[in-house]
């Protein structure tokens, strides 16, 4: 976020200059599953290989569940008294991480990317969950439940990139593109 938004009201009982973090928390987290509901859709269109039909279809739910978060997050930034900011362009000019990086690509390769996207995703969520705990229950909450079904659709991505020890194919990678070349 460029900059502390400024509130006139918000929630009864929580104090205006805590709001006004939360609501930096919850568009940080907007933007995420803004950018992450598009990449799975970007996804979706490019896998490649022998596997596609299942990997397709298993990413359209998650693409519905976390679009369905985007709008809770949005939705609790306006009931806080916020501005929830929801344009593709000043996505692009807040967030802290670079563009998806594979176009078309095998389904191995889309998978070991997607386990490093929701690394990045699931561990800001995590930050912000121990933030909030000075914060704002109610919001933390809502982290809480959006973190655990994101980890159960990363354990579903990461069930393919695991062996019969339980060793994955990214471990030690940091980057989608080293993730790929691995899978
Ligand atoms: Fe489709």
């Amino acid at each position: 976020m460029a900059s502390t938004p400024t509130l006139h009201f918000t929630t009864p009982g929580l104090d205006e200059k805590a709001a006004a973090r939360v609501v930096e928390l919850l568009q940080s987290r907007l933007d995420a599953c803004t950018d992450l509901h598009l990449t799975l859709k970007h996804v979706h269109w490019n896998v490649v290989g022998p596997h596609f039909i299942a990997v397709h279809e298993m990413i359209d739910p998650q693409v519905d569940t976390v679009r369905g978060f985007a709008d809770a997050l949005a939705e609790r930034v306006a009931t806080l008294g916020g501005s929830p900011q929801g344009t593709p362009g000043g996505l692009v000019e807040r967030r802290a991480w670079d563009d998806y990086g594979i176009g078309r690509g095998t389904t191995q390769q889309h998978l070991a990317a997607l386990d490093i996207v929701y690394q990045g995703v699931i561990s800001t969520y995590r930050d912000g969950i121990k933030e909030l705990d000075d914060l704002d229950l109610v919001t933390q909450d809502m982290f809480i439940a959006q973190t655990e079904q994101l980890e159960l659709f990363h354990w579903f991505v990461r069930a393919h990139l695991e062996d019969t020890g339980g060793r994955l194919s990214t471990a030690g990678d940091t980057t989608e593109q080293a993730a790929a070349a691995d899978a």
